[in-house]
């Protein structure tokens, strides 16, 4: 209903634009009061530099913009070397074709609905977030609601006929402009697509949906008395696809580990359609390569991901939580490693500096409770009510042995939830504290756990000398830290000062045997970094993959590495 509305009241302006642009552009200054993305207006911005593009080159394509954004270093000689000549996206007589092919097919599969839109909003909400640290120009110019594996495969067969680009979308809280739309293109959004397939309790997995929420799953999952959870936690309003493509974990992953550790196999429609299951149902399976390995952290740039089948946990009998603070970064970072090395199975184990506890009681989701602004570690404890009691005494031990004071207990149920959640939104607490014009900087790198501290302590001054506004916070059992900057957008010096921050972080991190990203992934944003961390010739084996899987170029193009330049 949705697409059918959008697409009556904007076709004619949407045609209008497609036939002058082929890629709907944004302004690169948009405010964050313009929700709203005017057609007529967007024609006249890309006005400018795609039309001139699109001149020189003879033809109008969304794979023009190649030319202008691969800027990747000329590699050395290496076994990949030149082996996929650069793609050419479809024109926009192809485009229109596509869309009015997948309404056909789906139709006549007995698809009432239109199942696309161009919805300026849409396009707008599809190409663009508020909370990534970078937003490379260009929208999707369409997006597509489907409602089943058979329509994904019936989109993705359409787009690979007329080399149209494609970008999953689940729950869009990525951080690294990892569902723009750099080359246009369609957003494939699952929205639709968001229930619980099957329960299978006593094997403790469960079949899903890729647009089904972490947090949604485990309300399900209790309302059916299953007893069960699922652990990995990122971002509140993250979807399982979006998980699998971002390889994700979040606070519980010291304990449960990461996502690729609860996937048991997945379904997949690759570029052109093909359907296809990684493996069956046993927990376990030495039956050929590891196929999900492949899909998962791959950002949605080797096929789309329309069912999976997760592990489950046991819902622990008890859970505490407690939080300590510490005169320095450096005390909370030995007591954390001591509880590590001592194998105490702490649930979660969070680190924040003196800037995050302050940004949290401004926040005022805990009031009227208020916290000591002062390095701090957050600590959940899971599992019988005898072990919980026995584990906290030794953090206790631990902790004050590093100087730890202030051992303090969440009192009840609702005040765990309540710290929990000021926990996993201090982002938005950020975003809150920003004035007209500014802008958050979230990023994280990892590197290993004894290195943390020292990695914390130069990053901050580094900020502080550069007068950023700036916090830390990090899930320091994983040696995982993330720095949330608050810079003003419309000033470049700044801008580019934020940038010099991140970039030295991210390099020091490397030095350290670290890794660009631990969790967030690469995007559009890190892909340099990645280069940085393994070097061409690893990188030549992904890109080796991704051509093997997608010789088009259509999945995703330009995220973890560049699209490689027509030639
Ligand atoms: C407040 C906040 C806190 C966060 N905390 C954490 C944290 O603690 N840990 C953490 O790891 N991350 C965290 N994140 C980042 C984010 O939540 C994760 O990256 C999450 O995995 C993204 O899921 P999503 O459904 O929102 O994905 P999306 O943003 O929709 O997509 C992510 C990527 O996956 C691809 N994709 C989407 N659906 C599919 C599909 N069905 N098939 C194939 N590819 C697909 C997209 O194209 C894109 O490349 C946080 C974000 C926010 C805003
Ligand atoms: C996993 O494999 C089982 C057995 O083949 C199958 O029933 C199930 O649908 C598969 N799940 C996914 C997500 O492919
Ligand atoms: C996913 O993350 C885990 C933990 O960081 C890592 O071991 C793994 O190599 C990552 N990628 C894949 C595809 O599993
Ligand atoms: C945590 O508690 C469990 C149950 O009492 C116990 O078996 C385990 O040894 C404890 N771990 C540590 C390191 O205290
Ligand atoms: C942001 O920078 C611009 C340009 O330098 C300046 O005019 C504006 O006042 C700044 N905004 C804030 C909130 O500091």
């Amino acid at each position: 209903m949705l697409a059918n509305n959008a697409t009556r009241r904007l076709i004619g302006g949407w045609r209008r634009t497609l036939s002058a642009n082929a890629i709907v552009k944004r302004p690169s200054s948009t405010s964050k009061s313009t929700n709203t993305i005017n057609l007529v207006q967007a024609s006249r911005w890309t006005g400018r530099s795609v039309l001139a593009l699109a001149a020189s080159a003879g033809a109008v394509g969304f794979g023009l913009a190649a030319f202008a954004l691969d800027r990747s270093p000329k590699r050395t000689a290496s076994l990949f070397n030149d082996m996929t000549p650069g793609p050419r996206y479809a024109s926009v007589k192809e485009l229109e074709l596509a869309l009015k092919e997948i309404r056909q097919e789906t139709k006549a599969l007995g698809e009432d609905e239109d199942i696309i839109s161009t919805d300026a909003d849409e396009l707008h909400a599809h190409g663009y977030s508020e909370w990534s640290t970078v937003n490379p120009d260009g929208l999707p110019v369409a997006v597509a609601y489907p409602r089943s594996t058979e329509q994904v495969s019936v989109i993705a067969r359409i787009c690979h006929r007329y080399h149209v680009p494609i970008i999953g979308y689940s729950g869009g809280s990525s951080l690294e402009g990892h569902f723009s739309a750099p080359y246009g293109g369609i957003s494939v959004d699952f929205a639709y697509m968001n229930k619980i397939i099957q329960l299978n309790k006593g094997d403790m997995d469960v079949v899903v949906q890729p647009s089904i929420g972490w947090q949604d799953l485990n309300t399900q999952l209790a309302q059916m008395g299953s007893g069960l959870f699922f652990p990995i936690d990122p971002g509140p309003s993250a979807k399982i696809g979006g998980m699998i493509g971002t390889n994700c974990s979040g606070t519980n992953a010291v304990r449960y580990g990461t996502m690729k550790d609860w996937v048991i196999n997945l379904t997949v429609v690759l570029a052109d359609g093909t359907v296809i299951k990684t493996r069956r149902r046993p927990r376990k399976s030495s039956a050929g390569y590891n196929l999900n390995g492949i899909f998962v952290g791959s950002e949605g740039t080797l096929g789309l991901v329309t069912e999976a089948t997760l592990k489950l946990a046991i819902v622990p009998e008890e859970t505490s939580v407690a939080v300590v603070s510490f005169p320095t970064m450096r005390d909370a970072a030995s007591a954390a490693a001591g509880i590590m090395q001592a194998g105490i199975p702490v649930a979660s184990m969070e680190v924040m500096d003196d800037i995050q506890m302050r940004v949290i009681n401004l926040g005022g989701a805990t009031a009227p409770r208020v916290w000591k602004e002062a390095p701090t570690l957050f600590f959940k404890f899971a599992g019988t009510k005898p072990s919980v009691k026995d584990n906290i005494s030794r953090v206790n031990g631990i902790t004050k042995a590093n100087g730890g004071s202030n051992f303090e207990f969440a009192r009840d149920e609702r005040e765990q939830k309540l710290l929990w959640s000021a926990r996993k939104e201090v982002l938005w607490s950020m975003l809150a504290l920003r004035k007209e014009g500014e802008e958050v900087w979230s990023t994280d790198v990892a590197v290993p756990f004894s290195r943390l501290a020292e990695l914390i302590e130069i990053s901050k001054k580094e900020m502080d000398e550069m007068g950023l506004f700036a916090s830390i916070l990090g899930h320091i059992g994983d040696g995982n830290f993330h720095e949330s900057i608050i810079y003003n957008r419309t000033d470049p010096a700044e801008r580019a000062k934020v940038e010099r921050c991140v970039k030295n972080m991210v390099n020091r991190a490397l030095d350290m045997e670290g890794t660009c990203t631990g969790e967030h992934s690469v995007g559009w944003g890190k892909k340099a970094s990645l280069l940085r961390e393994v070097g061409p010739d690893t990188l030549g084996v992904m890109k080796q993959i991704k051509a093997a899987l997608d010789p088009l170029w259509i999945m995703n193009p330009g995220k973890i590495f560049d699209v490689p330049s027509e030639r």
